[in-house]
């Protein structure tokens, strides 16, 4: 009658640690695949050309925010818009992103943006471009036949 007893505590202590760790390994490996701040906002894929701020791509001077420009992506197969893009140097910029097919990246080689770009999210970092020149954006997830054709340019000018 004890050694039920027992066995019945211990089996209900096993299950209970079982799933505090699979809680546990459920939520890291969320928190892994969105990097954050990414992927807060949500955006309907169909009607990213008509939803602000993707209907009108590029740069734009921002007051009394943390950050003095947003600069707004569109990306799909194969292309992103705007496809050449002029920041002041020394500018802190807020990079909004989002894709109106499949999955794509933004990644702007010689700093720290790799953002993956999910249909439905809107992605979004804040930087500062201070070293003047040219910055590739590339696409870094296989999309599609175009995939190694896509990428933009971020040119940095005093
Ligand atoms: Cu877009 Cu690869």
């Amino acid at each position: 009658m004890h050694i039920h007893k027992f066995e019945k505590i211990w089996l209900t202590f096993g299950i209970g640690a079982l799933i505090v760790f699979l809680t546990v390994l459920g939520v890291s490996a969320f928190y892994v695949g969105n990097q954050p701040p990414s992927c807060l906002a949500t955006v309907n894929p169909e009607k990213v050309d008509t939803t602000a701020p993707f209907d009108q791509p590029g740069l734009k001077k921002v007051e009394g925010k943390d950050w003095d420009y947003e600069l707004v992506f569109v990306a799909q197969a194969f292309a992103y818009t705007p496809g050449d893009v002029e920041v002041p140097l020394g500018a802190k910029v807020k990079v909004i992103a989002t894709t109106k097919d499949v999955i794509h990246g933004f990644q702007v080689a010689g700093t720290n943006i790799n953002m993956m770009l999910t249909p439905g999210y809107i992605n979004e970092i804040v930087t500062t471009f201070d070293k003047a020149g040219e910055y590739l954006i590339l696409c870094n997830e296989y999309c599609g036949t175009g995939h190694h054709m896509m990428t933009s340019k971020i040119r940095v000018v005093e």
